[in-house]
């Protein structure tokens, strides 16, 4: 079983609601089962608490979870390939001041989504006079097939995207239309307009494009399309979102991805990188995009997490990616419950096609499921039965509800701990700049918009960690779609063209 055999609605963009259809099972039927099931619920009870054990999050792990991320964290400043965290320079030096103005367009690839968006900006009275924005979802065979079928696709929806620009946007003559790139994949800047890539994560396997410059894949493929734009930012998309998010608030100091994948970047003093060979940052600081998904120091990790590593197209690697963020945490649940099935232990003697199909149940299912507060669970009974083939009377309901929640609170407390491993980090090194005032962290993906207990899990985490008073000046704000716009801002900050902003 591989998760390359996956089938593509697993890598359809796992936050899409699925038509919760109503299933109703025949009363008869289902009592039967209840009937039979009731003493095998209770010898699901060890698999359930060796998974809550295996999990456990205690301050302790917690503590050293952060702790570890800083000092990789500094480790991967000091050389590359010293460190899971590639701790890669963005390039990005001045961020956004609210000063910008003139049209910008953005390109948004880190997803089974790509999105288009152009902005006018007007200066600090007008901000964002418009803004217009098209998404278009990619053929599941493009994530396998090769570069350049990809930048094709993504230039051709970018000429499209283009080409109805009126109304409210305005281009000066003789200026070429510019581009903030926001590719979600690490990738090694070379400067802010280019920067190869090092490998694909969250299930893409396209060939030829890892160890390329993507901003020339874009521009040669924007050449075959007649299409005459230029890239003048390459950012990541926790860049862009901390350049999104900065633009409305000057606090704004770390960002946070959790949706599909996960990632966190931040601002560093450019003293503090000794791996920076030339130093010509006029402010002194820099983004650093520290590609945390490839953290893997002391995690709470379970039979479960190791299998779905080892099955999977990049075995070994993102391994805090695989145990928080949305692409997988479905998949664990689902690896759970076969397991107990397969003892006998939850429905029955029914091992469905679907449980055994790897990604069929998604975060969004799970997190569905949590939120089923009916007293015979009936909405878990759905799910259940409509994305797993699976009966299931109350008190297996009960058990799946309490594997979810297992899960996701693994995932949101060590998303936390991570955050605060970043924000000591800083701290220690500025000394009361960080922890002494208000401090923002902009958080943005699915993951976090729409699971609350994943959101309270990962404040808690917060809380406890820092303590109450220092928690208070740490906030964590959700900046919705900010990466669409920071990579505009950051279009317009790197300009070719004369400004003065
Ligand atoms: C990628 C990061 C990206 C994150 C969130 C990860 O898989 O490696 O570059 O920022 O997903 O989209």
């Amino acid at each position: 079983m591989s998760i390359a055999a996956v089938t593509p609605p697993a890598f359809r963009s796992i936050y899409e609601r699925r038509s919760a259809a109503k299933v109703v099972v025949p009363v008869s039927r289902h009592r039967v089962i209840m009937a039979v099931q009731s003493s095998s619920v209770v010898s699901a009870a060890p698999i359930l608490t060796k998974l809550k054990k295996d999990c456990a999050t205690p301050l302790p792990v917690l503590r050293h979870v952060a702790d570890a991320m800083a000092a990789d964290m500094r480790a991967g400043l000091v050389a590359d390939g010293v460190s899971d965290l590639k701790m890669i320079l963005s390039y990005v030096d001045t961020l956004p001041t609210g000063n910008e103005k003139g049209l910008f367009y953005a390109l948004d690839l880190g997803g089974t989504n790509f999105r288009v968006l152009r902005v006018q900006l007007g200066g600090k009275e007008e901000r964002v006079i418009a803004t217009e924005f098209d998404q278009v979802s990619i053929p599941p065979e493009l994530m396998f097939g090769t570069s350049e079928e990809l930048f094709d696709f993504i230039a051709s929806g970018l000429a499209k995207f283009a080409q109805t620009e009126g109304g409210d946007f305005y281009l000066p003559q003789e200026r070429t239309r510019e581009i903030g790139f926001t590719f979600s994949f690490p990738v090694k800047q070379t400067s802010v307009d280019s920067g190869i890539l090092i490998k694909w994560t969250k299930g893409f396997a396209v060939s030829g494009t890892a160890g390329k410059d993507v901003v020339a894949c874009l521009n040669e493929a924007m050449e075959r399309q007649g299409l005459n734009m230029r890239v003048s930012a390459l950012v990541n998309d926790t860049v862009a979102t901390l350049a999104g998010a900065r633009y409305w608030d000057d606090d704004v100091m770390v960002s946070v991805i959790l949706g599909t994948g996960t990632n966190a970047c931040y601002v560093e003093s450019i003293g503090a990188i000794p791996k920076l060979q030339s130093n010509d940052s006029k402010s002194g600081r820099t983004i650093v995009n520290t590609e945390w998904g490839a953290f893997s120091n002391g995690l709470p990790l379970t039979e479960f997490d190791r299998e779905m590593d080892a099955e999977s197209i990049n075995p070994g690697e993102q391994i805090f990616e695989k145990t928080i963020s949305g692409m997988y945490l479905g998949e664990i649940v689902r690896r759970v419950l076969i397991k107990m099935a397969q003892g006998g232990e939850l429905f029955g003697n029914s091992i469905s096609e679907k449980l055994m199909t790897p990604f069929a149940l998604r975060t969004p299912d799970i997190c569905a499921m949590q939120q089923d507060t009916s007293k015979d669970l009936g909405h878990v009974g759905s799910i259940l039965y409509d994305v797993l083939g699976v009966s299931s009377n109350t008190a297996e309901r009960q058990i799946v509800v309490e594997v979810c929640d297992t899960i996701a609170e693994r995932g949101g407390r060590l998303a936390g701990a991570g955050i605060v491993g970043i924000l000591e980090k800083m701290e220690e090194d500025s000394k009361g700049l960080i922890f002494g005032k208000r401090t923002v962290v902009a958080m943005d993906g699915g993951l976090y918009e729409h699971y609350p207990q994943y959101r309270s899990y990962l404040q808690e985490a917060v809380d406890e960690l820092l303590g109450s008073e220092i928690s208070k000046n740490i906030v964590i704000e959700h900046t919705k779609d900010g990466s669409g716009i920071g990579a505009a801002l950051l279009a317009a900050t790197n300009s070719k063209y004369p400004h003065d902003f």
